[in-house]
């Protein structure tokens, strides 16, 4: 259905996707991570319709889907839908009211390709459900609720950077997010003359969600180890020296699962000063250095990633690339020099494909902002 058969709407709401440009499985460490908001995102057109359900259409799908207000748990296994259902769910748990509404959604985040599509669905559901009660909402709090329906409801036990970056981010802004405390400074978004590349590797996956829980309880593991020793409260606050000393305590895999924790976040740090200081050459060896630790410590690239990275790192205009997001497909993300993009992506796309039999496909995104709302009546 499309935005003209839907018909009137009360307001349209839009939540970002999100590129992390550095400070990967972090997150749930109680890490810092950098990550922007992009202008990929989803939209949802919402009118209240005064019954007690949620009718749920999509530019992309024929048909709709019912949930009963009553009655949200009952939809976990929803192909289309899951997602608002949870949102819904967390949403009204958490006290809020929740009114019976049409909405029509639209999603121009890749889905599966590490860019969170899903945090975005999540966010501008809620959003559109506060919207259509008439209530204000705290884009924090969305933020929180949204990542509460990703992990009770979808299943996957993630952190918070990318329900905060898609609810909280900011026009021409990367955010240095403590996901520990949910500090957030915003910093310019200037790279000196280069451009931030995102690039899928294209590549279908799977598993990742359980991957993903099985990396997170590693670093659960690990933790629980080295406070044996150390007075910590999380694996972010461990430092070099302290690692140092007590790495011997973990066995093997912990010991790499948690040293790329440890050294992601000092890196974020650096990043975020190389970030303020102009210093693109810098940025670049920390985005090369966090995917190297991403594919030999904490083991979520795979081939493909590693190929589209390589092949990246390889063109003489690239400062720096990595693997963003979840991993184990899904994008890259490149600084590279803005003169050259075009040979760039034409470079990368040759050597990829012949590498591994895939096509690479570029997204054009700007940095942009999390939550957006236009009430019909301003139109
Ligand atoms: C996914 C999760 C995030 C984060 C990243 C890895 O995107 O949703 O919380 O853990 O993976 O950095």
């Amino acid at each position: 259905m499309n935005e003209t058969e839907f018909g009137r709407y009360a307001c349209k709401v839009t939540a970002a996707g999100r590129v992390n440009i550095i400070g990967e499985h972090v997150d749930y460490c109680g890490g810092k991570v950098l990550p922007a908001a992009l202008s990929l995102c989803n939209t949802v057109y919402v009118r209240p319709n005064g019954t007690d359900k949620i009718n749920l259409f999509w530019t992309t799908l024929p048909g709709s889907v019912s949930l009963d207000i009553g009655n949200l748990e009952a939809y976990r296994g929803l192909r289309y839908g899951n997602y608002q259902a949870g949102s819904a769910l967390f949403w009204k748990r958490a006290g809020h009211k929740l009114v019976g509404c049409d909405m029509l959604q639209s999603c121009t985040v890749p889905f599966g390709s590490g860019l969170s599509s899903s945090a975005a669905i999540e966010v501008s559901t809620i959003a559109a459900l506060a919207a259509a009660a008439g209530e204000p909402f705290d884009p924090v709090e969305v933020a929180l609720l949204a990542q509460k329906a990703e992990r009770e409801f979808a299943g996957v036990n993630c952190g918070i950077m990318d329900q905060y970056a898609s609810a909280c981010g900011r026009r021409g802004y990367a955010m240095l997010l403590d996901c520990g405390t949910l500090q957030c400074e915003y910093i310019s978004f200037a790279l000196g003359g280069c451009s931030l590349v995102i690039a899928d590797c294209c590549k279908p996956h799977d598993l990742v969600q359980s991957k993903y829980n099985e990396r997170r309880a590693e670093t659960e593991e690990a933790l629980a180890i080295l406070r044996k020793k150390l007075p910590v409260n999380c694996l972010a606050e461990v430092t070099a020296g302290d690692f140092e000393k007590y790495a011997y305590l973990l066995p093997e895999k912990l010991r790499a699962r948690a040293r790329h924790v440890v050294e992601e976040c000092a890196r974020v740090s650096c990043a975020a000063e190389a970030m303020k200081g102009g210093d693109s050459a810098r940025l670049g060896e920390l985005l090369n250095a966090s995917h190297a630790s991403l594919r030999d410590l904490y083991e979520v690239t795979g081939k493909e990633p590693d190929a589209l990275a390589a092949a990246a790192q390889s063109h003489p205009a690239c400062l720096g690339s990595r693997m963003t997001g979840a991993g184990f497909g899904g994008c890259t993300v490149s600084l590279v020099r803005t003169e050259a993009l075009g040979d760039f992506k034409s470079y990368v796309s040759a050597r990829y494909r012949k590498e591994t039999g895939y096509t690479a496909r570029f997204y054009e995104a700007d940095v942009s902002d999390g939550i957006t709302l236009s009430f019909a009546a301003d139109e």
